[in-house]
């Protein structure tokens, strides 16, 4: 019922006797909104819905499977046998789009606009007949229709990437996706050890750098660069000079369409696709993912929505998350095997916003950074404190809803408040998931009640085809990343040098299950790391089980996080890095899940800080020398420059420092008796100077 007491301490009322005397002061004007606001509020209560039916008792979300050790499953499952398929005629990727098809009645399958122009669509059957063409060219140029025939992709996400992809599939190729963040070491890493002798590349730029690392003779294996857009003369005479055929995709459809050959799909066991994965050190790996790792994560995700949630021709993505990782690919093979439609943003994450209001789209996959700014953007505007006294209120209310089930976009407070940020998303959305990086349960659940549609929250990484954990329908809170899906079993392992133990409910999280890849390309040793002699993925990430069944994410095993974006940190390889500056004697680098970039403490060298100081100008002891604003910066400049000349990337830099004049050492609790930092002993020690450093640096 109408929880009074909290209304009231809204208005700062102390209890109901002061509540009557407090009334007879105020002015009519008041009374009146006040009136007006309590009938709202009695309103919405009256018109309050009912929760969506759950899958599940939701205070038991997984269970133990007896004789795993200690191995969890979801509860949706009727037996401890994993889910390899939710549809019997849908096992590769190849039969996921033929069943679109059908499920479309050949409707718009992929969308792509002009600046300030409406969606264009191609059809179901567009689509695969131009598949089919391409795939036939590559037949005609000499590839094998085979597993173990790679191709290279090269773009952003556009109709194209589909179109070469299921080209692929169609003669059970295998597409080796590069994306640009990569930077050209790893693309040229990628290119041999892939053995790719033909990439489809969108833009000109991206076929110069190809070209480049071919003239510099580091990629000699490449052969053909294929051109989804326009190109000069220049570039294939740039081309013809290194031996290398530069051609149109316009010209391969022509040419498969003139040669069109019989499909040869693939069989579920077969590979589908190579995920190149930037690791923190090293070259990137190549984790190798089967048809049948891709179907059934996305079965299990069917199976997890399938009471609430069906997919069907009406459904449009928007797509402009990278195709490049899994996550992007694995929703997309859901909405095709739906027939649903798939509209690409323009391809530029500034006009992400212009896009969603053109294509209305029903399902929008996020990321949390996008979250964060969203989050932002909403408190930024509501501009006055009335404003905000209003979003935290009517937000409060839907919160309250979360907590009991509800989720909704009709409630009085969606049409008061919360209806200009649901249209600014087109207005249509009916599903959201975020993934990729961990969100905070401040941002989720503001966000969940205010867009009110159906808001997931999953958990995985590449080595297991993007997901292994999703939260529940019906479970609206946050602070967990749900249970097990049902094509895999998680447990959790003892991880004794950080006091982790499963027999306490907590471990580092391991995998199993027909969605767990077959390892990278060409790296046993790699390979032996991350999957175990039975089949189990090891992620590195520690877990928690809570009681009612679902994970908790709370550690890393190695020193490594992942900042807000999702890249992934290594801070003893930066903390060396900048040791070498002169005036530093210790460094510890730190970074949150939360935050966008990392900071440090810098204990400055006793010995060459006020020489090195004195040289730029800079007079003072050691200690006023570590107070001095001008130092802090000097040895922040110097530390990046070290940073760019070894190779940092941006994201790996310091944004700001603070120097603390005394070592770290054993004495003093922050490094070990083997002279190593003690990590949660500095973070713990520092927490205060990190927070105000946080606080401070605008970047
Ligand atoms: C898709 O499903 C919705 C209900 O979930 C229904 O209203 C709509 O008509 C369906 N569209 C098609 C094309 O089947
Ligand atoms: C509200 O949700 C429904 C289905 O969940 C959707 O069809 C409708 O477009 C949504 N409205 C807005 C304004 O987002
Ligand atoms: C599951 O348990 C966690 C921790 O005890 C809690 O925060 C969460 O609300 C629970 N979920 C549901 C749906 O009860």
């Amino acid at each position: 019922m109408m929880e009074a007491h909290e209304l009231f301490r809204y208005f700062r009322m102390p209890d109901m006797v002061d509540f009557r005397q407090y009334i007879r002061t105020l002015p009519t004007h008041t009374l009146m909104g006040f009136g007006a606001f309590a009938a709202l509020t009695a309103f919405w209560y009256a018109t309050r819905p009912k929760a969506l039916k759950p899958p599940c008792d939701l205070s038991k979300q997984s269970i133990e499977v007896p004789g795993s050790g200690g191995a969890r499953r979801s509860t949706l499952l009727s037996s401890d046998e994993p889910l390899v398929y939710f549809y019997d005629d849908v096992r590769t990727l190849y039969e996921g789009f033929q069943k679109g098809i059908l499920l479309s009645n050949d409707g718009p399958c992929l969308g792509s606009r002009k600046p300030d122009q409406p969606y264009e669509w191609i059809s179901y059957k567009q689509v695969a007949d131009r598949s089919q063409c391409v795939g036939s060219a590559l037949l005609q140029k000499g590839f094998k229709a085979s597993p173990d025939q790679f191709i290279g992709i090269f773009s952003q996400n556009r109709p194209e990437w589909v179109i070469i992809e299921q080209g692929c599939f169609t003669y059970s190729m295998v597409a080796v996706p590069l994306y640009d963040t990569l930077g050209a070491d790893a693309i040229t890493y990628i290119i041999n050890k892939a053995e790719l002798a033909l990439i489809f590349v969108d833009k000109p730029e991206k076929a110069n750098l190809l070209l480049e690392g071919i003239e510099n003779k580091l990629t000699p294996g490449l052969k053909t660069i294929v051109l989804i857009e326009s190109y000069s003369s220049d570039l294939f005479e740039r081309g013809k000079k290194c031996g290398v055929e530069i051609t149109s995709l316009k010209a391969m459809e022509d040419l498969g369409r003139a040669n069109r050959m019989k499909p040869k799909p693939p069989a579920p066991e077969d590979l589908a696709v190579v995920c190149f994965t930037s690791g923190t050190t090293g070259n990137p790996k190549g984790a190798l993912i089967t048809h049948r790792n891709i179907v059934s994560d996305c079965s299990a995700f069917v199976k997890v929505t399938e009471k609430v949630l069906v997919l069907n021709a009406s459904d449009t993505h928007i797509s402009f998350l990278p195709l490049a990782h899994m996550y992007e690919k694995l929703l997309m093979c859901v909405m095709l095997s739906h027939g649903a439609k798939i509209g690409f943003f323009q391809g530029d994450i500034r006009l992400l916003m212009d896009d969603l209001k053109v294509l209305q789209p029903t399902i929008f996959p996020v990321v949390p950074r996008l979250l964060n700014r969203m989050f932002d953007r909403i408190f930024g505007q509501a501009d006055t404190s009335l404003k905000r006294w209003l979003l935290d209120f009517a937000s409060k209310r839907k919160e309250a809803e979360l907590r009991s089930g509800i989720i909704r976009n009709n409630s009085v407070w969606d049409k008061l408040i919360f209806h200009k940020i649901q249209s600014s998303l087109g207005g249509k959305v009916r599903l959201m998931i975020t993934g990729a990086a961990p969100v905070s349960a401040t941002v989720l659940t503001f966000l969940r009640s205010a867009l009110g549609c159906q808001f997931y929250e999953g958990y995985g990484q590449t080595e297991c085809t993007a997901g292994c954990s999703l939260t529940l329908p019906g479970d609206w809170t946050a602070g967990h990343v749900g249970a097990p899906m049902p094509c895999n079993l998680i447990k959790l392992v003892d991880v004794e040098e950080m006091n982790y133990m499963a027999s306490k409910g907590e471990g580092e999280i391991c995998v199993k299950g027909p969605n767990v890849f077959q390892g990278y390309l060409k790296d046993p040793a790699k390979t032996a790391e991350a999957l175990d002699k039975d089949g189990w993925l090891h992620t590195g990430d520690i877990g928690k089980w809570l009681p009612n069944g679902t994970l908790k994410i709370i550690d890393r095993k190695k020193h490594i996080f992942k900042l807000a974006q999702g890249e992934y940190i290594a801070p003893e390889k930066i903390e060396n890095i900048y040791m070498r500056s002169e005036p530093v004697a210790q460094v510890f680098v730190h970074g949150e899940s939360l935050q966008a970039f990392l900071i440090a403490i810098v204990v400055p060298d006793a010995d060459t800080l006020c020489p090195w100081a004195r040289k730029r100008g800079l007079e003072g002891s050691f200690e006023e020398l570590c107070r001095s604003k001008s130092v802090n910066k000097a040895i922040l400049e110097d530390m990046v420059r070290l940073g760019k000349e070894s190779g940092l990337k941006p994201f790996e830099q310091v944004k700001g420092i603070a120097l603390h004049p005394e070592l770290f050492s054993i004495d003093n609790g922050l490094l070990t008796p083997t002279m190593k930092a003690k990590r949660p002993e500095l973070h713990n020690f520092f927490k205060p100077k990190l927070d105000e450093l946080y606080a401070t640096i605008k970047v």
